[in-house]
């Protein structure tokens, strides 16, 4: 019995329910070349952003082929995954192919401008392990469940990704004197968005907004636009390190 569990992730909540889901290495989607996929089981494992799922997963998707008889997915999200597991049951259906079971699970919010607070922090990733464990269940017994898509959701999509980029500058990334140019940003970025040039890190203009170097920066030397993050503000998930999300980065299959 073949299983393939392909996964995207920025702070590591995605990467860590891929591991606990998959019987080997999940195989991460901004690393691995688009190809034809045979496989028994094929399950995704991505954060929702913006209601939606990140622009590399929605590129790994779109260029792919899955030969399979049964495809899942499971979104991370700090509140609400939207149309996350929807669009990609799109995706796929525009494939031919059927999206039978997906699934969200509720995890640290990743984004800058928002925080999940402390004590709802615990109390999910302490109840991560159970749920991961129920979801893996399901899918061994090949469940099968309705995905639905949120036709109106587009204009919050549309108008959060605008507030983001132009009401708060994010469009405008920078590293500021803090930089100890230690490369771990242009390790992490996923999409090699990331250089250092004249003692500092720049950006160029192909960023997902996972947040990965803002969050992981171990000298807190990121901004984007207006936003400021303490260093006690600022989430990645407790069991992956950077150098694991590194390691994963280079990854192909
Ligand atoms: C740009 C961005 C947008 C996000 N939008 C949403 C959202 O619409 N709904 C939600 O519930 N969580 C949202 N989140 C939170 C993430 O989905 C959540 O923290 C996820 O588990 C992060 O996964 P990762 O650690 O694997 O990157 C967003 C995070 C980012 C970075
Ligand atoms: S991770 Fe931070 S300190 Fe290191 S190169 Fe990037 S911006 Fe500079
Ligand atoms: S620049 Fe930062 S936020 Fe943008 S894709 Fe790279 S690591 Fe993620």
């Amino acid at each position: 019995m073949k299983e393939i569990v392909f996964y995207f992730s920025g702070t590591g909540n995605s990467l860590s329910v891929a591991k606990a889901l998959a019987d080997g290495m999940p195989v991460n989607m901004a690393a691995a070349k688009p190809s034809e996929f045979t496989a028994d089981s094929i399950g995704f494992v991505y954060p929702s952003y913006c209601g939606e799922p990140p622009a590399p997963v929605t590129k790994f998707i779109k260029e792919s082929t899955f030969v399979c008889p049964y495809l899942w997915a499971v979104v991370t999200c700090g509140g609400a995954q939207a149309n996350a597991l929807g669009r990609v049951s799109r995706l796929l259906k525009e494939k031919g192919q059927t999206l039978s079971y997906g699934q969200d699970i509720l995890l640290p919010d990743s984004v800058i401008i928002f925080r999940t607070p402390e004590a709802l922090q615990k109390e999910w990733l302490s109840a991560q392990a159970q749920k991961v464990a129920e979801i893996k269940a399901r899918i061994a017994e090949r469940a099968v469940n309705e995905v639905p898509y949120y036709k109106g959701y587009k204009l919050i999509t549309n108008l959060t990704w605008f507030g983001m980029k132009v009401l708060l500058g994010m469009g405008n990334k920078r590293s500021t004197k803090k930089c100890i140019r230690c490369t771990q940003c242009v390790k992490l970025c996923p999409t090699g968005n990331i250089k250092i040039k004249d003692g500092r890190a720049v950006f160029g203009q192909d960023c997902c907004y996972c947040f990965s170097c803002i969050q992981h920066c171990p000298n807190n030397a990121i901004r984007f636009g207006f936003v400021k993050r303490s260093d006690k503000s600022r989430y990645t998930h407790p069991d992956i390190l950077a150098k694991e999300l590194i390691r994963m980065n280079k990854k192909e299959i």
